[in-house]
C-alpha cells in the first residue's frame, strides 16, 4: 500500500536553529511538490533558493507487527537530515534521485517527520564542484509516500522482454525472517485480461504486440509473492521491443530509424523543479505530439517518473544521464557519490520501455579511465540489455561506453551543420550527436523575426546533415525550452535562451523545423510575419516555410503568383525540405508593351531587388537589367516605376494566401498580411481534470493574434489574470505577453467544481473553464 505524504507540511525557509519539534507551530502550510522560493520569469537570484529549510509533517498510521514501513522520497534538492519522532534517521543525498528509508522499527501510530533540507550547492556532490550551466533550485520537489508492505515483500524487480515474446524477471525479496515463499508471474494486456501465468521467472508470451514509437503497446507484469503468513504484489509496466545502436544507425525492432530529438531540463517558471504529475506528463506530450520529435535526452540528470511513464505511454524514446556538468571531482567523496548516483539511476529507470541508453559520463567532461570504466561496469552489472553512452565535446576522446556521443557545436551559420563523424570519432562505435545549436544562436521569443528565422534555419541545417551522415544515429538539439542559469552563462537575466520553445513551452520558429520533419499531421508553418521592417535594410526577404506538404501555391488576394516546391538543393537530405518563397510577382506580371518571353527576366530582376536589395544584386540580375534596358530603351525611372507597381504599391492591405497541397489535395490554407484587428485567444488541452490526493498544475495558453490567426510577437501590453472556483493562480496576476504568447499556470486543490481563468486584456475579457472532478 502506498500512502501519499504530500499534503499538509509545515515549512520554514532559512532555518538556522537546531532541530526541534517547534517547527510545527511556526511554519506555513504547504504541499509537495514544493519549491523553497517562488521563481520569477527571469532575473532569479540563485542565493534565494540556496538555503537550509525545515519541513515537518504529522501523519498517523495503524501499526501492524506483520508489516514493514518505508519512507519513499522521490526527489529533494539537495541533501537532508531526516528525523522521525525525534529519532535521527540519517543524512541523505537526493538531488535527482529517490531515497528509500526503512522506518519499521521507528514508526508509531502518531508520527512527526522532520526534514532539514540543505539546498545549497555542495562541491562534493555532482553536478557541483565547479561552474554549472543550470540552476538546481531547492525544495522537496517530488512526491513523498509511505509504503506499507508485509514483512516479506518484493523490494525490487527488473523485467526484460524481447521481441520474440520472452520475458525474464529478476526479483529482489526482503525476507528478514527467512520464510519459505512462492512467486507467480501474471501478464495482463491493455484491457486488463491475464494473457499469461507462470511460476517461473522466465517465460514466453504468445501473440504479442511490439512496442514502438507509433504504437507504444504496453503490458502489465504482476509479481505475486506468497508465504504462509505474508503476501505482496508488485506491478511493472513493460513493452516488448529491441533497441540497438549500431555503427550504421539506430534500430528499433530491427527497423532502422533516424532519431531526431531535443534535450530537456526539468524546469518551469514559478515552481522551478517542483512540477507535479500533469505538468511532467505535459512536457512529454509537447515533445512528442506538438514538436513531433522521437527522442529526448534527460540532460543532465535523471528526471521525474511521471515524465518517463508518459514517454513509455506515448512512444517517446529516452536517453538519460547521471547528474553532472563538465566537472569531475578528484576527491574520493565526490567520486563515490558519482558511482552511487549511477547505481541509483539505473535502479530507478531500468523498467522504462522508452529508455534506450544510459548516459554514464558527466556531460562534456574530460576522459577519466578509472571513473568511466567503473561507471560502465556498474551499469552493465545492473542492466545488460541497454547500451551506455558518454557525452563529450572534444574530438577523439577515449570511449569506454558502447556509444560515442558528441556535442557538435560547429554550426556557425545556416550553411554548415555538422562535422563529418569520422573527424570526431575514429572508433568502431555507434555515434550520436547529443547536442547542437543552443548557445551558438541564443534566441528570445521577442527577437526580430529574422533572428528567430536564423535560429530555425541553423537547426534545419544540422538536421539536414544528421540525415546526410548515415553514422549519425541520433541528433539531439540543445534544447527543448529556455532555462535558468548562473551569471557566467546565458543572458543578463539568468536565462539561457537556447530553447526551440520558451520557458512557458510556447514555440519559437525553430520548433516548426522539428515538427515539419517528423509529424504525422499536415504542417505548413510560415516562419515570418512578412514585415520588412523586421529585417536589416528593411528588406522583406525570402519566406521560409517549414512544411511536410508537396507544394505550396501563393496568391495575393485572388491573384495567383506561383507554385513553390521543397528546396531540395539546400536541404537535400531532409525528409521534408523547407519551401523557400522567392517570387512575389510571378504570374501577376502583365506588361503588354514587353514581349511575354521576357517576362521571367523582369520578374527575376525585380524579385531580386525586393529580396536582397539593390546593393547586393547578383550578376544575373545586372545582366538582365542591362539587356532589358537596351532592348526596350528603358530609363532608370521606368525600372523604378516597375518596381513600385510590383513591389512598393502592391495593394498592401490584401493578404498573401498560402495554399498547401498533399497528394494533389488542398489540405492547409494560411493567410499573412498587414493586420487591422487583434484579439486574444485562451485555450488549453485540459478541459477536465480528475482530482487525486495530490494537487496538479494546469497550463492554459494565451495568444495575441490578428484576423488571420497569426501570433503578433511584439505586443507589450500586459494581461490581467484572476481565477474563480476551486483553483489558485500559480502565475503572477499581471503578465506581459512574451512573443505574443503566455502560459498561465493554475493549481488544483482537493475540491470539485468549475475552475475559471479570467483574462483581461485592454477592453477584452476571455474566460477558460476547467472541470474538476473526483
Ligand atoms: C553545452 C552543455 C549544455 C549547455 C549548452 C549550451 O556545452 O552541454 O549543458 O550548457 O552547452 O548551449
Amino acid at each position: 500500500m502506498k500512502m501519499s505524504l504530500n499534503s499538509s507540511w509545515m515549512f520554514i525557509k532559512d532555518y538556522t536553529s537546531l532541530f526541534n519539534n517547534e517547527i510545527l507551530k511556526n511554519g506555513c502550510i504547504i504541499s509537495l511538490p514544493h519549491t523553497v522560493e517562488k521563481v520569477p520569469l527571469n532575473y532569479l537570484n540563485d542565493q534565494t533558493y540556496q538555503t537550509v529549510s525545515a519541513y515537518q509533517k504529522q501523519f498517523n498510521v495503524t501499526i501492524d507487527p506483520k508489516k514493514s514501513y518505508y519512507l519513499d522520497l522521490e526527489g529533494f534538492m539537495l541533501q537532508a537530515d531526516i528525523y522521525l519522532n525525534d529519532i535521527y534517521l540519517g543524512h541523505y543525498i537526493s538531488g535527482f534521485l529517490p531515497v528509500k528509508i526503512d522506518i519499521t522499527d521507528k514508526v508509531k501510530g502518531q508520527n512527526i517527520l522532520t526534514i532539514i533540507l540543505d539546498s545549497r550547492e555542495d562541491k562534493n556532490i555532482p553536478p557541483f564542484g565547479f561552474i554549472v550551466d543550470y540552476f538546481t533550485f531547492g525544495g522537496i520537489y517530488r512526491d513523498v509516500n509511505l509504503i506499507i508492505k508485509d514483512k516479506l515483500n518484493i523490494d525490487d524487480a527488473f523485467v526484460t522482454a524481447t521481441i520474440d515474446g520472452k520475458v525474464n524477471v529478476d526479483v529482489k525479496i526482503n525476507n528478514p525472517a527467512n520464510c519459505q515463499y512462492s512467486l507467480k508471474y501474471l501478464v495482463k494486456n491493455n484491457e486488463g485480461s491475464v494473457i499469461k501465468e507462470s511460476n517461473s521467472a522466465e517465460f514466453l508470451v504468445n501473440d504479442i504486440k511490439l512496442w514502438n514509437i507509433n504504437e507504444p503497446n504496453l503490458y502489465l507484469l504482476e509479481i505475486h509473492l506468497k508465504s504462509e503468513e505474508y503476501e505482496d504484489i508488485k506491478q511493472i509496466r513493460f513493452g516488448f521491443r529491441k533497441a540497438e545502436f549500431k555503427k550504421d544507425g539506430f534500430y528499433l525492432n530491427n527497423k532502422k530509424i533516424k532519431l531526431i530529438g531535443l534535450n530537456r531540463h526539468q524546469v518551469y517558471p514559478y515552481v522551478g523543479y517542483a512540477a507535479p504529475k500533469l505538468l511532467q506528463e505535459d512536457d512529454a506530450i509537447t515533445l512528442k505530439k506538438d514538436i513531433g520529435i522521437n527522442i529526448v535526452r534527460t540532460s543532465h540528470y535523471p528526471q521525474s517518473e511521471y515524465f518517463l511513464d508518459k514517454c513509455d505511454e506515448i512512444g517517446l524514446l529516452v536517453i538519460d544521464e547521471v547528474p553532472g556538468w563538465q566537472h569531475i571531482g578528484i576527491e574520493k567523496e565526490w567520486r563515490e557519490t558519482f558511482y552511487n548516483f549511477i547505481e541509483r539511476m539505473v535502479l530507478k529507470e531500468r523498467n522504462h520501455t522508452s529508455l534506450i541508453g544510459y548516459g554514464v559520463r558527466i556531460d562534456e567532461s574530460q576522459d577519466d579511465h578509472e571513473l568511466y570504466s567503473k561507471a560502465n561496469q556498474i551499469v552493465h552489472t545492473l542492466d545488460n540489455t541497454r547500451q551506455t553512452l558518454g557525452v563529450r565535446n572534444f574530438k577523439k576522446s577515449e570511449c569506454l561506453e558502447d556509444i560515442y556521443a558528441y556535442n557538435d557545436f560547429t554550426c556557425c551559420s545556416t550553411t554548415h551543420g555538422l562535422d563529418d563523424p569520422r573527424k570526431s570519432c575514429d572508433k568502431d562505435k555507434p555515434y550520436i550527436i547529443s547536442e547542437h545549436d543552443g548557445h551558438m544562436f541564443s534566441t528570445k521569443p521577442t527577437d526580430s523575426s529574422s533572428d528567430r528565422l536564423t535560429q530555425a534555419l541553423r537547426h534545419a541545417t544540422v538536421i539536414n546533415d544528421a540525415y546526410k551522415y548515415e553514422r549519425v544515429s541520433a541528433c539531439i538539439g540543445w534544447c527543448f525550452v529556455d532555462y535558468y542559469t548562473h551569471g557566467n552563462f546565458g543572458s543578463g537575466d539568468h536565462i539561457c535562451y537556447h530553447g526551440v520553445m520558451d520557458i512557458n513551452r510556447n514555440p519559437k520558429f525553430a520548433a516548426s523545423i522539428y515538427k515539419s520533419q517528423l509529424s504525422n499531421d499536415f504542417v505548413m508553418d510560415i516562419l515570418s510575419n512578412l514585415d520588412a521592417g523586421d529585417n536589416a535594410e528593411n528588406l522583406p526577404g525570402l519566406i521560409y516555410i517549414a512544411t511536410n506538404l508537396d507544394y505550396i501555391k501563393l496568391y495575393k488576394g485572388d491573384k495567383y503568383i506561383n507554385t513553390f516546391y521543397p528546396d531540395k538543393s539546400n536541404y537535400k537530405y531532409l525528409p521534408h525540405p523547407l519551401v523557400v518563397i522567392n517570387d512575389f510577382i510571378g504570374k501577376t506580371f502583365n506588361e503588354p508593351r514587353f514581349k511575354e518571353k521576357d517576362y521571367s527576366k523582369f520578374v527575376y530582376a525585380i524579385n531580386t531587388i525586393r529580396n536582397i536589395g539593390i546593393a547586393h544584386m547578383d550578376k544575373k540580375t545586372k545582366l538582365y537589367l542591362v539587356e532589358l534596358t537596351l532592348k526596350y530603351h528603358l530609363q532608370y525611372k521606368d525600372i523604378v516605376d516597375l518596381y513600385n507597381r510590383y513591389v512598393t504599391d502592391v495593394d498592401y492591405l490584401t493578404p498573401y494566401i498560402f495554399e498547401g497541397y498533399s497528394n494533389g489535395q488542398l489540405v492547409v490554407v494560411k493567410k499573412v498580411g498587414v493586420s487591422k484587428t487583434y484579439h486574444i485567444e485562451i485555450s488549453s488541452r485540459y478541459k477536465s481534470i480528475k482530482l487525486t490526493d495530490n494537487y496538479e498544475i494546469i497550463p492554459v495558453k494565451v495568444k495575441y493574434v490578428d484576423e488571420y490567426n497569426n501570433v503578433m510577437p511584439y505586443i507589450q501590453t500586459p494581461i490581467q489574470i484572476r481565477v474563480e472556483g476551486p483553483i489558485e493562480l500559480v502565475s503572477d496576476p499581471n503578465l506581459p505577453l512574451i512573443g505574443g504568447m503566455q502560459t498561465i499556470l493554475v493549481k488544483t486543490s482537493q475540491k470539485e467544481g468549475i475552475g475559471r481563468i479570467i483574462v483581461n486584456f485592454q477592453n477584452q475579457e476571455k474566460v477558460y473553464e476547467i472541470k474538476l472532478i473526483k
